[in-house]
């Protein structure tokens, strides 16, 4: 029984009762439509709908898409609460979003709690809302709200909510006792049914301005355009006729790739922190974190820390590092008091009492957590540890956010390598989502279950990965930047490969990226790097020439682009030193399509992240898929390399790859796991699925 009908009175009462999150599968649609139809047979004057548990429905279920719909459908089920003939009153509490939501507008009144929160996160899904909330939403809150809720998918809180009409009155309390008694105050003032379908269309708007103005903003993304259209449609079409036409446009977006990317990235988002072989096992307790190192990454971290409740002994070589390293941090704060994310008070505690900034380590003797973000040197690493081990306390674990180095050799220097674990932030580390849990041989199980534990109350997606050089994601990177290099020795230019890679729906392009992050970090890799390359390895030389004439990226306003300001513009200097190169290695340049570099970048990517997955390094395809959009501006309606991947389709891909291997058999030696999957018929996500099993 996943809807209860109660009589209270001459008021019918339907308790949504499917846990966690009153999604409306079919067996809630089908309950709801029983009750309306019983409330009527059995004379109620009015019917109140609410959500049992923690919310009010929070949408459609996402799992019955891509599957034969079973009747009722959302869409005729918001009409039939729409057309029942008492009214019908939404009670709403926690979060009612895109199907709710419609069923909320279908109904004739609505009241909700001062924490409810309403929105439509459809686009997000690669949808948009296609039960009526294309038509229904603009008719109460007008064109300019309807269009803006819609395509960013973004939740309301509920006094914005009554403030755009969309709620009739927001009071504190229990949301049975509130529907109730605000159905007897309808009752009382003799009101009937209030059909939002009846009330007219707005005033028209500039559509096609809205579509171009959401559309640059969509990057490609396909869903949040649509949904203007199927909103434009309320302007042009008749109720009925304009309902229909939402329903062929969300019926065609169920068939896009983008549409099955997105809903591969929110169930992967929520797989990839879950353990199955560290269930029972309990973390460490986490309230003070020591932090070596207080430069960009340092000093993130210590303002992550800092801004989810925890105090901070930050460790500094000298005086002057000390200072900077809590200049940096104070700025940090300023940025998030100024975002609102902290109030002064919360600001001035932190800066004042959570944070200290010292050079001596005898001050971490009481960390609960110790982070190391020094140089990236193996020997500056050793003896960081090496002096944790003097000083920390038992029990307390000791980490480092070491880019690629092998955290088993860190482990050695110390008495405790069961305590060791690698926590790699990326950068800004307050602000980017994703942390990778490097877990090294030895690594107990309960520091695992701690650096989850701590990912997750510094907000963050946590990904677990093996030891190697790079972990998953900068590994990945590692290799697809290779491929990027090849394709400029033969002929593209890193502005062509940068276009294609931001048409594909990356954030940025890899060449800008590293411009961003500082070309000296990849140069001091390529330099550790140089004594253990395999003879028939092709390593380009042009971007290391880049670095020895001291162009470092944006730090010092000249990369592959130059800065002047936030406007950026080719740097000059670039395409005679890969001129040169080509010379030097007797490369006369051909031409590549923008459809041949996406193919082979991509296929240098699915075929090393095949390759970590298949040694083990991550657990599931799905866990590299969340490392490359949370970390890495892999674009999200793609769902992830591998996800795309299975669409693209896999043998295709594998023949790619041989073929380029005809030329560089080194680079492109096949993934195993690939060429496994390949002649089993089978593909990623199938592994994903026997993951979770
Ligand atoms: N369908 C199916 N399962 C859902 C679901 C949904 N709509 N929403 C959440 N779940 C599942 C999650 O997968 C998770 O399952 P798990 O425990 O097995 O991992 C469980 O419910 C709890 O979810 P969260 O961990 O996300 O719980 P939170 O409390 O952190 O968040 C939430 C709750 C804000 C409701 C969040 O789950 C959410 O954003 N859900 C999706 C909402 C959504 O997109 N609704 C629109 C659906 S599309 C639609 O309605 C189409 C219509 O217009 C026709
Ligand atoms: P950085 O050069 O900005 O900062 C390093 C800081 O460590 C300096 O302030 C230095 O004074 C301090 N330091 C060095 N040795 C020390 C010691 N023995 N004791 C105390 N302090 C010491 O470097 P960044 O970029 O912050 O990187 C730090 C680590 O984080 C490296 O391992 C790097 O690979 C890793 N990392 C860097 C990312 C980035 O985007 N910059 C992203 C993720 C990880």
């Amino acid at each position: 029984m996943t809807i209860h009908f109660e009589m209270h009175d001459d008021i019918a009462v339907l308790a949504a009762d499917n846990p966690p999150v009153n999604a409306l599968g079919w067996a809630v649609r089908q309950g709801l439509l029983d009750g309306i139809t019983r409330a009527q047979a059995e004379g109620a004057k009015a019917i109140v709908i609410y959500g049992r548990g923690r919310t009010w429905f929070a949408g459609a279920d996402i799992r019955e898409f891509g599957k034969p719909l079973q009747e009722p459908s959302l869409p005729g089920l918001c009409n039939l609460v729409e057309a029942c003939k008492i009214p019908v009153i939404a009670a709403m509490h926690g979060t009612a979003l895109g199907g709710g939501l419609e069923i909320a507008l279908g109904c004739h009144y609505r009241i909700a709690v001062p924490t409810a929160k309403m929105g439509f996160p459809e686009v997000h899904l690669g949808l948009l809302p296609g039960a009526g909330g294309t038509q229904r939403l603009p008719r109460v809150t007008g064109y300019e709200q309807a269009i803006s809720l819609i395509t960013s998918g973004r939740p309301i809180g509920a006094a914005k909510a009554l403030d755009l009409g969309l709620v009739d009155k927001v009071e504190a309390g229990e949301p049975l006792a509130l529907g109730l008694a605000y159905a007897r105050e309808l009752l009382a003032q003799g009101a009937g049914p209030r059909p939002v379908s009846q009330m007219p269309a707005p005033e028209a708007i500039d559509f096609d301005a809205a579509k171009a103005a959401v559309a640059k903003k969509a990057r490609g993304q396909l869903s949040p355009v649509v949904a203007v259209e199927a909103i434009e449609a309320s302007s042009k079409l008749a109720f009925a006729e304009g309902l229909a036409e939402e329903r062929r446009l969300f019926m065609s977006l169920m068939e896009t790739d983008q549409r099955q990317g997105m809903i591969h990235a929110f169930f992967s988002e929520r797989q990839v922190s879950k353990q199955p072989d560290l269930a029972g096992v309990s973390p460490r307790d986490i309230n003070s974190m020591g932090v070596i190192g207080g430069g960009t990454m340092g000093a993130g971290i210590a303002t992550a820390a800092l801004l989810a409740g925890l105090s901070v002994v930050l460790i500094e070589m000298t005086d002057d590092g000390a200072k900077a390293a809590k200049a940096r941090i104070a700025s940090n704060l300023a940025g998030a008091l100024k975002r609102g994310k902290i109030d002064q008070a919360k600001h001035d505690a932190i800066l004042n009492e959570a944070l200290t900034c010292a050079t001596d380590y005898a001050a971490l003797g009481e960390a609960d957590l110790i982070i190391e973000a020094v140089f990236e040197d193996m020997d500056v690493k050793k003896q960081v540890f090496a002096k944790l081990d003097a000083v920390a306390k038992p029990g307390a674990i000791l980490a480092s956010n070491t880019s690629y180095l092998n955290l088993d050799e860190i482990a050695t220097t110390t008495s405790r390598p069961a305590d060791v674990i690698g926590l790699h932030f990326f950068s800004p580390a307050h602000v980017m989502k994703l942390l990778e849990v490097v877990v090294g041989a030895q690594t107990a199980p309960e520091v695992i279950a701690s650096g989850f534990a701590l990912g997750k109350r510094l907000g963050k997606t946590s990904v677990r990965s093996g030891v190697c050089d790079g972990f998953i994601g900068n590994r990945m990177m590692f290799t697809y930047r290779t491929c990027a290099d090849h394709m400029v020795l033969d002929g593209a230019t890193p502005y062509q490969i940068d276009r294609v890679l931001e048409e594909f729906g990356f954030a940025m392009g890899l060449f800008a990226v590293g411009d961003l992050a500082g070309l000296d970090i990849g140069w001091a890799n390529r330099k550790r790097l140089a004594p253990l390359r395999d003879p028939q390895e092709r390593v380009p030389t042009y971007a290391d020439k880049l670095c020895e004439a001291g162009h470092y990226g944006q730090k010092t306003g000249r990369g592959y682009y130059i800065y002047e300001g936030r406007a950026k513009v080719e740097n000059p200097d670039v395409m005679p030193l890969v001129e040169a190169e080509r010379l030097e290695l007797g490369i006369t340049p051909r031409s590549f399509s923008d459809a041949e570099i996406l193919r082979r970048y991509m296929a240098a990517m699915v075929n090393e992240a095949a390759k970590i997955v298949g040694e083990g390094i991550a657990r599931r395809p799905l866990d590299v898929d969340m490392v490359s959009l949370m970390g890495y501006g892999f674009p999200r309606y793609n769902g992830g390399p591998l996800k795309w991947a299975d669409l693209q389709g896999l043998p295709a891909l594998l023949d790619d790859i041989k073929s380029y291997a005809k030329e560089d058999a080194f680079f492109w030696t096949p993934a195993p796991l690939l060429e496994q999957l390949v002649a089993q018929g089978r593909t990623f996500d199938d592994l994903n699925k026997e993951a979770a099993q």
